[in-house]
């Protein structure tokens, strides 16, 4: 079933060309890459779906609802969230405070809530509850990062580069997560340069380049597409 179905998008900044005109639908079951060049559009993409820009042009739609234009809180509140570049988390208190405050917030949008020392294990933080959030290294923060936005108990999670800055056997360990997410009811849309991760654990992958689609299907389909290798490698038409 589809879940987020966006049609025609466009996002302009005063002259810059962002998104234009970008279709795009995901499942509750799927994982779906976005990737291109620097510039081409992916976080801007994030930001008119989950509310923290308003769309210049076109649709979103989330479980059939129009959402185009709602505020980032009230697309949180219906299951669809997102995580930042930068974790997102209270660094002078522990896992544990952060996890129960996630926790709480979470707890208000209705449906029934994973308890945070689930959640504390599920990312691999068990034993690190009473660590101070701050002083843990970065790919543990990561890991908290995607604990906290599970906590707001999304239907879908968007995530944008969340293998930046980690080493490869982190890289591994939080593929291995982000591969049981669906099995678990969350879908996932995820942003990264890693092309190996991307390639192991999307279903699909969808290439932007200049805020349009140039590409989309399997990612060894997508890698060996004529205009994503132009894109990538500069090879000749
Ligand atoms: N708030 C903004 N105001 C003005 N221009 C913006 C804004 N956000 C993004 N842009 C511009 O929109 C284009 C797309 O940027 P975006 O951040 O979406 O790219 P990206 O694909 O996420 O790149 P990267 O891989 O470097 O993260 C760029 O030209 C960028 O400068
Ligand atoms: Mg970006």
């Amino acid at each position: 079933m589809i879940a987020l179905e966006v049609k025609g998008l466009r996002k302009t900044f005063g002259g810059v060309v962002a998104l234009d005109g970008i279709d795009l639908a995901v499942g509750l079951d799927d994982i779906v890459g976005i990737v291109g060049p620097n510039g081409s559009g992916k976080t801007t993409l994030f930001n008119v779906v989950t509310g923290a820009l308003k769309p210049s042009a076109g649709s979103v739609r989330w479980l059939g609802e129009e959402i185009g234009g709602m505020a980032a809180y009230q697309i949180a509140r219906k299951g669809l969230v997102r995580t930042f570049q930068q974790a997102m988390s209270f660094p002078a208190l522990t896992v544990r405070e952060n996890a129960l405050i996630a926790h709480e917030h979470g707890a208000r949008s209705g449906t029934r809530a994973v308890v945070p020392d689930a959640l504390l294990r599920f990312v691999g933080l068990d034993g690190r509850e009473d660590e101070i959030a701050g002083s843990m290294p970065f790919g543990n923060l990561r890991r908290l990062g995607l604990a906290l936005a599970l906590a707001a108990r999304p239907r879908l999670l968007l995530l944008d580069e969340p293998a930046a800055g980690l080493n490869d056997s982190e890289t591994e360990q939080l593929a291995g997560i982000i591969r049981r997410l669906p099995g678990l009811g969350v879908g996932v849309c995820l942003i990264d340069h890693d092309m190996n991760l991307m390639t192991s654990i999307c279903q699909r992958l969808i290439v932007l380049d200049f805020g349009a689609k140039i590409a989309e299907g399997r990612p060894e389909d997508v890698l060996n597409d004529r205009k994503v290798m132009e894109v990538y490698l500069g090879a000749p038409t």
